[in-house]
């Protein structure tokens, strides 16, 4: 009975590789990221089996907890989610332990490698260890120096390393991590996590790209006219100010994300589908991609910053006005750039990214528009004739539509464009994985496809070069336009397209 009820699409869904006993130490375990994506992520690999009975979560931070108030505290800021399944809570938290580190106090990193030696008796993880940095990033290269001191990264093949975004805060910082990180441990015991690629529709366009034959005629600068990135949120800066004040929307989203999605978006095909083939080609198209004009940056990237907005309802603060912001901040909450990719594949076609908080919508995709027939033949029904256009949808709507002209219905010879559409929900009918369990899953098995290695991400902070130091020289070339919250960004970002004779899509 059971089997005709399952979605033919389904099947084979489920058949992942299997983790093998190991121990997830995450430092940083009473900040927020370890209970609301890390702990969510590792019960969700519980519930579907993927995780071995020898598996320990070891949470280390300064608080002086004990096992039972982490896992009491855990159970409490999981809720509601984990009421569900309570039996398999009880199960899952017996592996939850907690001992109070400071990175910073060697004698601490001795307690820790021998409350290490008594979790792997106790759950028989072997000394397979994923160490996950998921502290201020200004620790992040003391911190792994502390662990490689304590000898607790000497085990090349067993001990993992993960490193949370952001790598750095420029391209010398994040050359200077690299070179400590790469003093601590070997590239492959590297994680570098960029959540995007944890997406599974981020995932998807390289088997859009490389599984179908059909694209790769079309897809470069004889046949596409310009790409679209967005990462378009609702939300606005929350409880993250001391952070995203010193960060902004560049280095928070751009540099990092964006970045990835234009990566898989430009790159070639990869000769095999293994780690290095393809983090090499990511890595060669970021090295080959440039700003419109890096002499003068200012006039291929704008900057926002969102001032009040919404509606009586659900009235939105100005950014200046939210808790823990300097009320003559000048850092920006959107930013569009403008980017162009020196090879044969992309020469002169314009790749524009934009990304933005208090956005109209939330919404992340990739666009790419083709270009116009060389005759037009047929008048439009309506508005104009428009460009073919592939959307790949990110979030939410997870899937791709592609858009071409039919003949309008009538007895003239009118074309009127549609969509033909492609929706994970529909096709599969059931929701994919928060990013963070595939990425804690490929780190534990020790599969580096999905982490950024050390080349890409130098590279894209080279890229953004041009801005940062602009922004430090010249600041009043940079100015932060304010937009109404709940809007699509400053105008200012509309000309940016306009110029080119374009528009930014609104979906
Ligand atoms: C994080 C940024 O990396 O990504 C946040 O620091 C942002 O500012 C978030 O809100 C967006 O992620 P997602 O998965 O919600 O698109």
């Amino acid at each position: 009975m059971a089997a005709t009820l399952t979605n033919p699409l389904r099947v084979g869904l489920r058949q992942e590789r299997v983790i093998p006993p190991q121990c997830l130490i995450v430092f940083g375990a009473s900040g927020d990221l370890t209970h609301r994506k890390l702990i969510p992520a590792l019960f969700e690999l519980f519930l579907q089996r993927r995780l071995p009975s020898e598996f320990a979560v070891l949470g280390c931070a300064r608080r002086p907890w004990s096992d039972e108030i982490f896992r009491q505290t855990m159970a409490e800021r999981l809720q509601p989610a984990i009421a569900a399944h309570p039996q398999s809570w009880e199960q899952f938290s017996q592996g939850l332990f907690y001992e109070p580190v400071d990175l910073q106090q060697p004698e601490h990193l001795v307690r820790l490698a021998q409350r290490l030696e008594q979790v792997d008796r106790q759950r028989a993880t072997r000394g397979e260890r994923t160490f996950y940095l998921s502290v201020s990033p200004a620790f992040y290269g003391s911190g792994a120096r502390a662990l490689a001191g304590a000898g607790l990264l000497a085990d090349r093949q067993r001990s993992r390393l993960v490193i949370e975004k952001p790598f750095g805060t420029d391209y010398a910082s994040a050359q200077q991590l690299n070179r400590v990180v790469r003093s601590c441990g070997q590239e492959n015991q590297i994680f570098r996590i960029d959540h995007y690629l944890g997406k599974e529709t981020v995932q998807n366009i390289m088997v859009l790209r490389f599984a179908n034959s059909i694209f790769e005629p079309l897809w470069n600068r004889n046949h596409i006219s310009s790409v679209q990135i967005t990462a378009a949120e609702t939300v606005g800066v929350e409880q993250r100010a001391s952070y995203y004040e010193q960060s902004g929307a560049l280095k928070d989203m751009v540099q990092n994300h964006l970045t990835q999605m234009l990566a898989l978006t430009a790159m070639e095909p990869p000769g095999r589908f293994e780690p290095e083939s393809i983090r090499n080609e990511k890595a060669k198209v970021l090295q080959a991609a440039h700003l419109a004009s890096p002499e003068q940056p200012w006039t291929c990237c704008v900057r926002g910053q969102y001032g009040s907005g919404g509606t009586a309802e659900r009235p939105m603060a100005s950014y200046r006005h939210e808790p823990g912001v300097d009320p003559h901040s000048t850092t920006e909450t959107y930013v569009a750039v403008k980017l162009f990719i020196d090879n044969w594949r992309w020469q002169g076609v314009p790749f524009y990214l934009r990304t933005g908080k208090h956005l109209a919508k939330r919404l992340s995709e990739v666009t790419l528009t083709f270009r116009d027939a060389p005759v037009r033949l047929f008048d439009a029904a309506a508005g104009g004739v428009s460009a073919n256009q592939f959307v790949i949808r990110i979030q939410p709507n997870e899937g791709a539509t592609f858009r071409f002209e039919v003949k309008a219905p009538g007895s003239g010879m009118r074309s009127r464009p549609i969509s033909m559409n492609f929706s994970y929900d529909d096709s599969f009918g059931e929701p994919s994985d928060e990013g963070y369990v595939r990425l804690l899953a490929d780190a534990m098995l020790g599969d580096p496809t999905l982490f950024t290695r050390s080349d890409e991400v130098e590279a894209a902070w080279r890229l953004y070069t041009p801005i940062l130091e602009g922004l430090k020289q010249s600041p009043d070339k940079f100015p932060a336009y304010p937009y109404e919250a709940g809007t699509w960004g400053p105008a200012e970002s509309d000309e940016l397209l306009a110029r080119d004779g374009l528009l930014w899509r609104r979906p």
